[in-house]
């Protein structure tokens, strides 16, 4: 039996520099954690860009050479690679698409387009250097969806898994992208294609049936004789981190304090990466028409909101900063008292202690994204809810809402049914919250991550068993 490579476009790795020197320090990110059993075991890899510009060949070999203790296999972009590839295409054409900002935000540029290719080649390249005929090449997400083709066309009997992990579109949005028959054949070079939710999958086997002389039946797509099985596997977390970092001693100090500076107040959280796509902006809205209508909750709640930077380099970014920084600004102004401040708002990453306390301690947590792929943070907020109390309002554009039912559902573009749910949360019984959070508990336990990992990998071994079983038929 062979390896398995997992390939994305960033390594689960932050790397710094200071003198000359690099510092790894490894990502506590959901992908991370959960591939952490595949590509630490054995001879396994992954192969991915290390997030910063290295130029020199002493520098990269330094870095090469550090990672390879890890079986990290870096793959070394330029600064013009990744402006077209990372920020132009991937963030400024798809990422838009994908989460449904078509006319404001992609802006379709051919040299993006030819940039995003080349990358993808390169990152084939690397991927063929380290390859022998057994393995198992698993690919991840929408910066790599010439890959899998890329691969296929090179190595035709591979067993090549592809997993999206941001929403796939409806047709009439995909077909909005000028290359959209050549990223489908690229996604279509996988044996599996898999997505966060059903609708992801049939969205997808729409496009491909609409835009490819390929045969479908039911969720099996075949191309040029060769059957590709698209299927959904909703992603989870390690919830027994979640749950055992919450009696750990330095995120009970943490609980300790927070209780403390809040006191009788009731605390919100929100976590999110800087993204136009959280919601964060309609969040702020709902939450000053909370203020504005129901006054006696002023001096009595808190919203702690943490936005991690994210894409900077990438203009719509940096104008969602400008307008979350005015309207929390405008809230805080307006509302604030001598000692109460309605939005505490933090700018910057956090280590996962602090995290699991805010989210051990937060009496509510707000998931609200206009779209997303599945949101990891709603179920992070349920696994680290031992005592069982605490509410989750989450956005029915989640995948998460597809598993978490018991949360309170909301539209994230209801600006006033979404400050209702904040008072049905702020009010909900003890009995209630409990009953909810108890059932959540248990799906977000029952389909973890290493299920997820564990599913995806059999499920490839037992499609490329199918395209055997065929060939000798
Ligand atoms: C989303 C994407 C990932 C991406 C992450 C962080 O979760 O699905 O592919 O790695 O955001 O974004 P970044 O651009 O910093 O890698």
């Amino acid at each position: 039996m062979g390896k398995t490579i997992i390939v994305s476009n960033r390594l689960p790795v932050k790397i710094t520099e200071a003198d000359g020197k690099f510092d790894i320090l490894s990502s506590e990110g959901g992908l991370a954690t959960g591939l952490g059993s595949v590509y630490q075991s054995g001879n396994n890899l992954w192969l991915g860009w290390p997030g910063i510009e290295v130029n020199g060949e002493h520098d990269q070999n330094q870095i090469k050479q550090q990672l390879t203790e890890a079986n990290l296999v870096p793959v070394f972009l330029t600064a013009d690679e990744i402006s077209g590839y990372y920020e132009g295409f991937s963030n400024g054409i798809l990422w838009p698409i994908f989460h449904y900002y078509a006319s404001t935000y992609a802006n379709y540029k051919q040299a993006d387009w030819e940039c995003y290719k080349h990358v993808n080649k390169k990152f084939l390249t690397a991927l063929l250097e380290i390859t022998e005929p057994e393995d198992t090449i698993w690919i991840h997400d929408y910066q790599l969806l010439l890959l899998p083709g890329l691969l296929r066309s090179v190595k035709p009997d591979a067993t090549i898994g592809f997993f999206l992990h941001i929403p796939f579109p409806s047709f009439e949005m995909f077909r909005l992208i000028p290359w959209r028959s050549e990223l489908i054949e690229g996604i279509l070079g996988a044996d599996l294609v898999g997505f966060h939710t059903f609708d992801d999958a049939s969205h997808f086997i729409t496009a491909a049936t609409r835009l490819l002389p390929v045969n479908t039946t039911s969720n099996v797509v075949t191309v040029d004789d060769r059957p590709v099985v698209v299927e959904s596997f909703p992603m989870g977390i390690d919830d027994a981190k979640y749950a055992a970092l919450t009696r750990s001693d330095d995120v009970l100090k943490e609980v300790t304090h927070l209780k403390d500076t809040f006191k009788k107040r009731q605390l919100m959280l929100c976590i999110d990466r800087l993204d136009y796509s959280k919601g964060i902006l309609q969040r702020l809205q709902a939450f000053e028409l909370l203020l504005e209508t129901y006054p006696e909750y002023i001096e009595k709640v808190v919203l702690h909101m943490i936005v991690v930077p994210s894409r900077d380099s990438v203009p719509q970014y940096r104008e969602l900063k400008e307008n979350i920084d005015r309207k929390v600004g405008d809230i805080n102004a307006r509302y604030r008292t001598i000692d109460w401040s309605p939005v505490n708002y933090f700018y910057r990453p956090f280590p996962l202690e602090t995290l699991s306390a805010l989210y051990h301690t937060a009496d509510i947590c707000l998931v609200t994204p206009m779209r997303d792929g599945m949101n990891l943070v709603s179920k992070e907020y349920v696994a680290s809810r031992t005592q069982d109390t605490g509410v989750l309002i989450l956005s029915e554009m989640a995948g998460a809402s597809k598993e978490l039912i018991d949360a309170i559902i909301v539209s994230p573009s209801n600006i006033n049914s979404m400050m209702e749910a904040m008072v049905t949360g702020l009010t909900m019984p003890a009995d209630e919250q409990k009953r909810r959070m108890r059932l959540m508990r248990q799906v977000v336990s029952k389909f973890n991550i290493s299920h997820w990992v564990r599913i995806f990998m059999e499920r490839m071994k037992e499609v490329k068993q199918m395209q055997q079983a065929m060939h000798t038929r």
